[in-house]
């Protein structure tokens, strides 16, 4: 189980301006948090804000988008393609947030695929599944992967809780076996981010 590095995720959604931003990265740049073999931090500013963050942001955390166009570039008005992210180098991208119910594409390379679970009554409602609740889902998704994909796909992936994840509760979620890191939102606004990545130490010092 060790093999998966914790991952946590901080999706702003569409929130913040220009200042809010600076503010957001000074205390994440000055926090103290477990070192990269411990926990991949990524957080998901706007799009307008991806430049900025990646521009401010500490050396050891990264950006991604919170959603891409599914075709390559062209006349989309509004639309952002991957080749794009690549372009400017945002590793990563949030797809099929149950806020946008967008397409997920079958995938053919889960390398590197973050999966997460994230019901949608617990999405910004205070409401966090139990630490039974989404150890058995995320189970039932590893297993799930295990007969559709691969078992090595199945150990490797991470899978991710989401909903109403906060300071408060990312500790006990985080010891279920199979919870492997969090995509955070109202909370990935606040100081409390910290106190969630440093939830990954509950992981190493139980694995
Ligand atoms: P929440 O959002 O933490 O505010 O519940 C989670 C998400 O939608 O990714």
């Amino acid at each position: 189980m060790a093999s998966r590095k914790f991952f946590v995720g901080g999706n702003w959604k569409c929130n913040g301006t220009g200042e809010d931003v600076k503010k957001i990265v000074t205390v994440l740049n000055e926090a103290e948090v477990p070192s990269e073999d411990v926990v991949e931090v990524v957080v998901s500013p706007p799009f307008v804000f991806l430049q900025q963050v990646k521009g401010l942001l500490r050396p050891d955390f990264s950006v991604a988008a919170q959603n891409c166009w599914v075709r390559k570039g062209g006349a989309f008005t509004g639309e952002i393609s991957a080749e794009m992210l690549v372009n400017l180098q945002v590793p990563w991208v949030i797809l099929g947030h149950s806020e946008r119910r967008a397409l997920l594409e079958k995938l053919s390379d889960w390398t590197n695929v973050v999966l997460a679970y994230e019901p949608v009554w617990a999405i910004g409602t205070g409401k966090v599944a139990t630490p039974a609740q989404a150890q058995e889902v995320h189970d039932g998704l590893r297993k799930w992967l295990q007969s559709n994909v691969s078992p090595a796909v199945a150990e490797s992936t991470r899978i991710i809780y989401g909903g109403s994840v906060n300071g408060g509760n990312c500790k006990v979620l985080a010891a279920q076996p199979d919870v492997d890191g969090f995509l955070v939102g109202g909370a990935s606004l606040k100081p409390e981010f910290v106190d969630i990545i440093k939830s990954a130490t509950v992981k190493s010092s139980s694995a």
